[in-house]
Order: C-alpha cells, then sequence, then structure tokens
C-alpha cells in the first residue's frame, strides 16, 4: 500500500544506525516513495557521541547504497525548516514502547506548532527490535560487549575501528 506520492524525513541521531532504525526506514519505504534520512547535529537529547555526524551520515550512505527511494542527509537547526526547504510535511519517528510515548508526543506537538502543516507518522519497529536504541547499543559496545545482534555488520566493523 502507497498512502500517497509522498516525501518523508525520518529524522534522528542515529549514533550508531541499528536495526531498528533499518527496520523503519524499509517500513517507511513501504508507505512512501522517498525517505530523507536526515541525521541531526543538534539533537534534543544531550548525548555523549559515538560517531562525529558526518561519520553517521557517511555510514547510512554506504548502507542504504543503491537502495532507490533513500537519500541521506546532514542538518543543523529546526527540524521543520529542514521540511520546508525540503517541500516535505511528514516526518516519521520510530515507537518502541509506551516509554517512548512522552517525549515524541512532545516533539511532534512542538513540531506542528512551529509549523502548523507538519503531521507526525510513528511507525512500530518489528518487536524483536523493541528494547533496541543507539544509546544501549553505546554503552554495551564501550564497555566490550557483543552488539552484533543489533547492528549490520558494516555498523560493526565501523565500531570496532572506532574502539
Ligand atoms: O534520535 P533522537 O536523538 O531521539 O532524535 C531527536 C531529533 C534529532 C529528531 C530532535 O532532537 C530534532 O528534531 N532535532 C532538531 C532540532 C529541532 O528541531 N528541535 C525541536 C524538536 S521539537
Amino acid at each position: 500500500m502507497n498512502v500517497t506520492s509522498k516525501s518523508v524525513i525520518y529524522p534522528g541521531s542515529f549514533d550508531p544506525i541499528t536495526k531498528g532504525h533499518e527496520d523503519v526506514i524499509k517500513r517507511s519505504l513501504a508507505l512512501f516513495d522517498k525517505v530523507f534520512v536526515a541525521v541531526a547535529i543538534t539533537s534534543s537529547h544531550n548525548k555523549k557521541s559515538l560517531f562525529s555526524p558526518d561519520e553517521r551520515v557517511a555510514l547510512i550512505r554506504e548502507l542504504f547504497d543503491g537502495q532507490v527511494g533513500v537519500e541521506v542527509i546532514l542538518f543543523d537547526g529546526l527540524l521543520v525548516d529542514l521540511a520546508k526547504e525540503l517541500k516535505t510535511t511528514v516526518i516519521i519517528r520510530g515507537l518502541r514502547a509506551v516509554s517512548d510515548f512522552e517525549y515524541e508526543f512532545q516533539m511532534a506537538q512542538m513540531n506542528r506548532q512551529l509549523l502548523d502543516d507538519i503531521e507526525t507518522v510513528f511507525l512500530a519497529p518489528d518487536q524483536q527490535f523493541s528494547f533496541l536504541s543507539s544509546t544501549l547499543v553505546r554503552e554495551v559496545t564501550t564497555l566490550g560487549g557483543d552488539v552484533s545482534g543489533f547492528v549490520s555488520p558494516l555498523v560493526l566493523e565501523r565500531i570496532s575501528e572506532k574502539l
């Protein structure tokens, strides 16, 4: 089912991109023609980073190389300004559990205050990724744990190089 012939923005920190993010991108592609995966330089979460924003963009580009409908971009400033620039009115966010809801709802409402015709569409990732977050992947990996089940082999390779 293709809801409408539209492009959407899937914004995030993606530090690093996990299998959960990849799942949301694939689900978005099943519904929309084009997905702008937008790596934010400024996140509402203040987190210690593993990869620089440029490294994250390069990694996601490599991961989706040849995939029609996926464009990876870096952005700074407000997400709604990027939406205006790309002439896109739909933001995609993954919703894993009830615990995500408050933060996601706040962002969706704030974005709508800032830009009236913006809509946020929440997609539920596959159940096997419902516990997964970049924050946990970063923590586990920096403490020497195995994250091979949670990120693609290419991402794992880049993490090993980084460490
Ligand atoms: O993966 P994250 O860190 O949960 O993503 C959060 C992100 C990047 C989507 C959010 O912080 C964002 O949109 N940042 C851009 C700046 C902005 O527009 N802030 C106001 C959001 S209501």
